[in-house]
């Protein structure tokens, strides 16, 4: 059996094309390898949304080299955002790579494999760049391959990421996405439910949609035009499925039909991550983030009217060009006031390809960055620790991950065998992380937890056992 050794950085779309190529490799006899050693093929999934993740991975290639000049037969690829980014620029900075493959070219990978088993060179696909030819030609370069899936092989079998949308047409200036991932695509409504059927078949509780601004999601077929919230509304028909979640949510497109169908489908989680990304007006005009702070209060609003318990989290990118203090106290402010779950804080990361490279100088001196990252980050950890202690004495719901880092380490490969209480995550409806003691057999199901004692970004809780009263009568059944 030949192994593979797979690295995966970014976000959940990476984790998700990662188990599609692992799940197709398998199917040509691959076994999973946990060291690069041993591997005869070693992926690694790049993201280029910022210059640190693009460095991080051409550092890990770097240590590769000479594990590579002692064993030439080893096959080292790169694929993801980076891949389509740098495409043969990878080649030149990294000379030992044998195979560069784009998000939409995913599903060649066992053939590309192949191709350099057999002596004929370094292999590259890539998708089509925004421009490089008919809108049709661009989008068929970009297509994804998830209907290859195959279930039995997804490494959680309880929950799973579904994509109902590929690429993004928002073209914010300062990002890369829309060029690595390149057009907005709806996958054919069919196309998911079928999915979600599936997964529901082997036994998965929670299903996560993803799309880059999910909520913009539409298919037209004919007359008849799908939005999320008719997915939402048969996805939650499907018997086994537990929860429904979806990520990333464009402000402007958080339309009131969306939010009815949260607050009316017991199964979809009161969750929505609505990045706002600045609090100033200038700001945003500069992204091109299609709304002013005026109406994403107003989107704030509807979310709080509809769904008051709605956890709600946001991104924030401070330190973009021209922002000044003034443009950063507004963003603080917008803080505290939309009191976020949770928020992501990113200094802006200049991207080559982008508007912003073009148009605006990445002029914020980074140790203001880093000032303005710490405060606005010192902020919303006050928050979320505030929201958590809500918490306090509540029973929650979690769905059991399995066991902690902590226990992981502890116990090592043992820890599944462990016949006592081990330390297990599980995570809310609201995408909180709760950490308790219970048996590992527990993973995979819906479990009651007290809360005792809660963190900024973790809730710690026991299991809530109903009272049964122990006296013999009540154990008679009288
Ligand atoms: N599609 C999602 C998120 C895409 S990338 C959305 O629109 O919300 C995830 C986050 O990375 C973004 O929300 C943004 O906050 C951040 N990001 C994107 N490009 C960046 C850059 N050039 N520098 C710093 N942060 C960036
Ligand atoms: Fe990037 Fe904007 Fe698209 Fe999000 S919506 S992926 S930030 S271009
Ligand atoms: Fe990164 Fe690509 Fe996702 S750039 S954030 S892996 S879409």
């Amino acid at each position: 059996m030949k192994k593979l050794y797979i690295e995966t950085v970014g976000c959940q779309m990476n984790v998700l094309d990662s188990e599609m190529v692992v799940a197709s490799l398998r199917r040509r006899g691959f076994e999973l390898s946990r060291d690069l050693e041993s591997a005869d093929v070693l992926l690694f999934n790049t993201c280029s949304v910022r210059e640190q993740a693009e460095n991080k991975t051409y550092s890990a290639l770097g240590r590769l080299r000479s594990f590579k000049s002692k064993n030439p037969d080893k096959i080292i690829g790169v694929m993801g955002c980076m891949a389509q980014k740098d495409q043969k620029l990878v080649f030149d900075r990294a000379p030992f790579v044998d195979l560069v493959v784009g998000p939409g070219q995913l599903a060649k990978i066992p053939e590309l494999i192949d191709e350099i088993s057999a002596g004929n060179g370094k292999q590259l696909a890539v998708g089509l760049g925004r421009t490089a030819g008919s809108v049709d030609e661009i989008r068929r370069s970009h297509e994804t391959f998830d209907p290859l899936r195959d279930p039995a092989m997804r490494p959680t079998p309880f929950q799973a990421y579904l994509r109902i949308q590929i690429g993004c047409d928002k073209f914010c200036t300062y990002c890369v996405v829309p060029n690595t991932r390149g057009p907005e695509q709806g996958r054919p409504p069919q196309q998911i439910i079928e999915e979600a059927k599936l997964l529901a078949e082997q036994g998965c509780l929670e299903i996560i949609l993803l799309g880059q601004t999910v909520n913009s999601y539409k298919f037209r077929d004919g007359g008849k035009t799908t939005r999320l919230s008719d997915l939402l509304h048969q996805l939650h028909e499907i018997d086994g499925l537990k929860r429904l979640k979806f990520v990333t949510n464009y402000p402007k497109d958080m339309t009131d039909d969306l939010l009815q169908a949260v607050r009316d489908l017991p199964k979809c989680s009161p969750y929505l991550h609505v990045p706002a990304q600045s609090g100033s007006n200038p700001m945003l005009k500069k992204m091109k983030r299609g709304y002013t702070i005026e109406e994403y209060r107003e989107m704030f609003g509807r979310i709080q009217a509809t769904l008051p318990d709605a956890a709600v989290t946001s991104d924030f990118i401070v330190g973009f060009s021209g922002e000044t203090d003034e443009d950063f106290q507004l963003t603080y402010e917008l803080v505290k006031e939309c009191r976020f779950k949770n928020s992501f804080i990113f200094k802006y990361s200049e991207r080559p390809g982008t508007k912003a490279v073009d148009l605006y100088p990445d002029d914020v001196p980074h140790d203001v960055k880093q000032w303005r990252n710490n405060e606005l980050l010192e902020l919303q950890n006050k928050i979320s620790e505030e929201l958590n202690h809500k918490l306090l004495g509540q029973r929650v719901e979690v769905l059991v991950e399995g066991p902690s880092e902590h226990a992981k380490k502890e116990h090592g490969d043992a820890v599944l065998e462990q016949s006592g209480p081990v330390q297990l995550v599980g995570r809310t409806p609201c995408d909180r992380i709760v950490v308790f003691e219970g048996n590992t057999r527990l993973t995979g199901q819906i479990v009651p937890l007290m809360i005792y004692e809660i963190a900024p970004h973790t809730l710690f809780g026991a299991v809530a056992t109903t009272h049964v009263s122990s006296s013999p009568l009540t154990m008679l059944g009288a």
